[in-house]
């Protein structure tokens, strides 16, 4: 899979068309920075953790109550993707360059300089209006063992990390996978919304209602054979012996013989797929060439967001070569809970490896979930355009 996506990349531009797209209007962008700046503003003074002001229930209070003042543009543009894609890309955010100072060199820094009264407080205005944004469109959360609990990201490329399957990353493909594929409370969306990206480095993203696979192929990826494992941002201090089984493939409760409902729990870096018989590893194989086939590559650029379904679309990144001179590529990401994607029963009894979420903010009031036909007769994107999924 790495060298094709690799040649895709040199031969096809990004072929952002295969992905929906949203444009917040000016009025609601702007108020989102404005809110952002005032809060970030008032924030210096009541910030108990001066070095993570995002820490501060104070500060999260007053993103969570202004979160509702925005103007309903915000909730409405940030909802879930709505198309067979599984994904979309939202613009309009106002952002320049020199606001945000140079590319941090790795995710530490980036949270030191965030507070750094000598630097640009772009960074932190930022992170700030990224939780106004999750917040409007569910519930924004972060993980105690990652990134040391924070709730916004920071996606940067860090020296020595150059080979790693992890957002500090940058020679090797990432590989295409479900954000915390392995924890039952991973994300139902993830936002990452771009700072800064130069060279026009491509995110993947592949969508399972878009694969052809037979049915028995199906089957076989729907029965619970392997465990997928904490990766590598999580350290490695967790049990081996709590891996349980989990299926690769199944579809949304109620909605069990409709193709247009399937969903995925995908991250073969992280999945001991020698473990398993031939048969499994052939349907994984053709289900891993699937989504390289669709994969899309959009290059996202400073102040777009991508939001992904996170049941619907893998997500990845191509290769690049880090510069480390304050110019590289700089994501930010949000993992966000939506009250009304909730997940199969049998998930509530894994264990995560005993990897804790951060979850300060309220539950986010439900919206009425998108029905499964809006999700198929999209443009561009509907399985059932190609009578594609199974049956083959
Ligand atoms: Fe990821």
């Amino acid at each position: 899979m790495k060298s094709v996506l690799s040649e895709r990349k040199a031969l096809h531009p990004p072929n952002i068309d295969d992905i929906e797209h949203r444009e917040l209007p000016g009025t609601a962008a702007q108020a989102v920075r404005d809110l952002a700046a005032e809060i970030a503003r008032t924030s210096t003074h009541s910030a108990v953790n001066a070095s993570e002001p995002l820490a501060d229930p104070a500060l999260l209070a007053q993103i969570s109550t202004h979160a509702g003042d925005l103007p309903a543009a915000v909730r409405a543009t940030l909802r879930p993707p709505a198309t067979a894609a599984g994904a979309c890309i939202v613009r309009g955010l106002p952002l320049s360059d020199s606001e945000i100072g140079p590319t941090p060199p790795d995710w530490q820094t980036a949270a030191l300089w965030s507070t750094d009264p000598g630097r640009a407080r772009g960074s932190l205005e930022l992170d700030i209006a990224m939780l106004l944004l999750a917040a409007a469109a569910g519930e924004p959360f972060g993980w105690a063992g990652q990134q040391d609990g924070r709730l916004v990201n920071n996606i940067v490329p860090a020296a020595g990390h150059e080979f790693e399957q992890s957002g500090a990353s940058s020679t090797v493909l990432l590989s295409p996978h479900t954000e915390d594929a392995f924890h039952p409370q991973r994300a139902n969306m993830l936002m990452l919304a771009c700072l800064r990206n130069p060279e026009s480095v491509g995110t993947t993203v592949s969508s399972i209602r878009r694969v052809r696979l037979t049915r028995p192929h199906q089957d076989i990826l729907r029965t619970p054979t392997l465990p997928i494992l904490p990766d590598v941002s999580y350290g490695s201090a967790f049990e081996r012996a709590e891996a349980v089984p989990v299926p690769t493939l199944w579809s949304e409760p109620g909605h069990e013989d409709d193709p247009g409902s399937l969903t995925l729990r995908f991250d073969p870096a992280y999945t001991p797929l020698d473990d398993a018989c031939p048969e499994f590893r052939e349907a994984y194989a053709q289900l891993e060439r699937e989504l390289e086939r669709v994969c899309a590559m959009p290059a996202l650029r400073p102040g777009e967001l991508l939001l992904i379904d996170n049941d619907v679309a893998v997500h990845g990144r191509v290769p690049f070569t880090p510069r480390y001179d304050g110019t590289d590529r700089w994501l930010k990401r949000v993992n966000i809970r939506l009250p009304e994607h909730p997940r199969r029963a049998a998930e509530s009894r894994e264990n995560g490896y005993g990897q804790q979420i951060v979850a300060p903010f309220p539950p986010a009031p439900p919206r009425q979930a998108a029905p499964a036909r809006e999700v198929r007769n999209e443009r561009n994107g509907a399985v059932d355009d190609r009578g594609s999924i199974g049956h083959t």
